[in-house]
Order: C-alpha cells, then sequence, then structure tokens
C-alpha cells in the first residue's frame, strides 16, 4: 500500500535472490533470530520469577515451533505465502495492529529479508538439517507441494520435447516446486541473444510457464503477444528490455500476475491504467522508467498490499 523507495543496489539485490533455493540455516534463520524470536520463544522465567509464554502461542525458535503455528494456526503453509501469516504479517503496513514485528517494538523487515522468507516458503519451506531449540519436537509433515495449488489444477505436466527445444534456446527450464506442472523460464547467461523470435517457442508449453524471466533480452513489444497468452504467469520479468507502454497494454489478460518488474524501461504512466486491473499484483518495479512518483503512489493505492518500487 505504500511506495517503498528502495536504492538501486538493493533492488538489484532483491531481484537476484529470486533463483536460487533459499537456505534455512544461513538465510532465513538469521532473518527470524534477529527479529522476531525475542518475542516467539520457549516459556522462560522473567527477572520478576514470571513465566513469559511465547506471543501468541507461538515459538519461532524451532522447526516444530514454526510449522506447528500459534493461537490463529499455521504460520507457515509449505509452497502458499499468501496463506502462511509467518510472511503476511511481516508485509502489512506498519501501522495495521497484525503487523510484525509489532509497531515500536522493532524495525519492519528490509525487503530483502522479506523476499528471503518468501522464496523459502514457496520452494516448500525445507528447514535442510536444522532443527533449532526444539529439537526433538516433530516437525508436522510437509504440506502438499505447490500441484495442490490452484493455479496448478487443469495444467499437465509439459512435454520432455517441448522442453528440449526450449533449453536447446540456451534457457534455463524448471518446475517451480518438485513435481509441479508448473515452470520457471530464466537465462542465466546468454539473454542478450533472445528477442521476439525466441520468446514465440515458449507457447508451446504456455500452460505451464508460471515464472518468466526476460531481462535484459532483445525483446520488443511484440514478445508480449506471445507472451499474454500464459494464463498461469504469476512472476515476470522485463527490466532492461525494449518493451514500451504499447507491450504492457497486451498483458491485461494476465490475472494472476503477483510480480512484475520493468525496471529500466521505457514505460510511462500510461502502463499504471493497464496495470491497475490486475488484482493480484503485490510487486512491481519502475526504476528506471518514465513513471512519475505521484501517478506510482495512485497505483500502489489502487490494488490492496501493492508494493511499487520507483527508485
Ligand atoms: C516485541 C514482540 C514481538 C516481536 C519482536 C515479534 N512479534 Fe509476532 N507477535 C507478537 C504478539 C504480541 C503476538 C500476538 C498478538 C497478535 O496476534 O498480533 C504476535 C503474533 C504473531 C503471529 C501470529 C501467531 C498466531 O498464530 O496467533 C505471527 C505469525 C507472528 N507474530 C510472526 C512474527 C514474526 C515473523 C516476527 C519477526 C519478523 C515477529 N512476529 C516479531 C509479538 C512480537
Amino acid at each position: 500500500m505504500k511506495v517503498l523507495s528502495t536504492t538501486a543496489g538493493l533492488l538489484l539485490a532483491a531481484a537476484a535472490t529470486a533463483p536460487a533455493a533459499v537456505n534455512f540455516r544461513t538465510q532465513v534463520w538469521p532473518v527470524l533470530a534477529k527479529n522476531c524470536v525475542e518475542c516467539h520463544r520457549a516459556p522462560y522465567k522473567d527477572n520478576a520469577g514470571k513465566m513469559i509464554e511465547p506471543k501468541g502461542r507461538l515459538r519461532l525458535d524451532g522447526a516444530g515451533g514454526i510449522m506447528k503455528g500459534g493461537n490463529e494456526g499455521e504460520s507457515v503453509v509449505a509452497g502458499d505465502p499468501d496463506k502462511s501469516p509467518l510472511y503476511q504479517r511481516i508485509l502489512l503496513p506498519i501501522d495495521h495492529e497484525d503487523a510484525m514485528p509489532p509497531k515500536g517494538k522493532g524495525k519492519p523487515l528490509s525487503f530483502n529479508d522479506s523476499e528471503l522468507i518468501k522464496e523459502w516458503i514457496i520452494d516448500g519451506a525445507d528447514f535442510g538439517d536444522w532443527k533449532g531449540s526444539d529439537a526433538g519436537a516433530p516437525v508436522a509433515a510437509k504440506a502438499a507441494p505447490k500441484t495442490a495449488d490452484p493455479l496448478a489444477a487443469g495444467a499437465t505436466i509439459a512435454p520432455e520435447a517441448a522442453k528440449q527445444k526450449i533449453s536447446s534456446l540456451g534457457a534455463l527450464v524448471t518446475p517451480i516446486v518438485k513435481d509441479s506442472p508448473l515452470l520457471r523460464i530464466e537465462w542465466v547467461s546468454g539473454a542478450g541473444a533472445i528477442g521476439d523470435k525466441e520468446v514465440v517457442e515458449l507457447a508451446a508449453v504456455a500452460g505451464n510457464i508460471s515464472e518468466l524471466d526476460l531481462s535484459g533480452t532483445k525483446i520488443t513489444d511484440e514478445a508480449l503477444t506471445t507472451v499474454a497468452k500464459f494464463p498461469r504467469l504469476t512472476w515476470l520479468k522485463l527490466n532492461g528490455t525494449a518493451v514500451t507502454d504499447a507491450g504492457v497494454a497486451k498483458l491485461k489478460g494476465l490475472v494472476n500476475l503477483n510480480y512484475l518488474n520493468l525496471h529500466s524501461t521505457n514505460v510511462s504512466d500510461t502502463s499504471l491504467t493497464t496495470l491497475t486491473g490486475l488484482r493480484k499484483l503485490r510487486q512491481v518495479y519502475l526504476w528506471k522508467t518514465r513513471v512519475t512518483p505521484g501517478e506510482a503512489a495512485k497505483f500502489a493505492k489502487s490494488i490492496p498490499d501493492l508494493r511499487v518500487a520507483l527508485e
């Protein structure tokens, strides 16, 4: 609901956190330990000898507690950050009564830290060999992977041959979680050689693509005619391309879009009119575009829980 002013560096760093699997022990745990565990840990006696229970009866100091949740039930639904209070509460505006850490009791998490938690949940909330201080407590069975995701309903596993063909263009083609029919397609290197013609090849798996990174490619608005036909697209990076408002206008049917990166493109305020119709958008990057701060702020307010990064 607010326009985030991030520095260029932070924004790039945030964008870069997405691809690799997040490691709980080295990446997520330090964030929880620093910001949350003070209030969400094993019961202890304070100086006056009074028993202090974990707030909300939620313990975040061990894998068992994190999966068990608190008074309001589960805190983490593996594969689904939208249904995970642990992530939802850190996203809330600081003045919201459910925001974590509570107002005045700690600094809101940085964008990077919230992204790490989100990615960890999307990856399946895997603790690896980390158990934390409630070692011994059973870790609840992992929730069903993304295949239980309503978005995956009706999608069939993409044919191997079609995936191979796309890989042969230098793309990395991976299921978004193990055994999911939904795919993530990105170019780790060689993006500069990819243009509109190559993007046409992706249409062979149109119903499978959920995450697509076309940043730094030489695509034009033309490629978005193809991209507009990916009904399950939730995550799209177009930063550093020649895309303009005319291209963004083609995306108006991508109702599942949650994340859109348009930084360093030629888009202007005109694109915001298109994007306002995409009610599931939560993160939009508009740094180094012609979008004006006033319109960006209006846009941010037009969709609940939308974060807009302009600089
Ligand atoms: C200064 C104390 C404090 C800190 C720090 C804090 N919380 Fe909380 N938390 C609370 C209190 C109090 C509640 C219970 C009231 C409520 O539900 O809002 C709570 C409740 C919660 C709940 C809901 C539990 C349930 O099932 O009812 C979640 C999830 C949560 N916190 C996550 C976090 C996360 C994640 C962090 C760190 C980013 C954090 N909290 C940091 C005090 C804190």
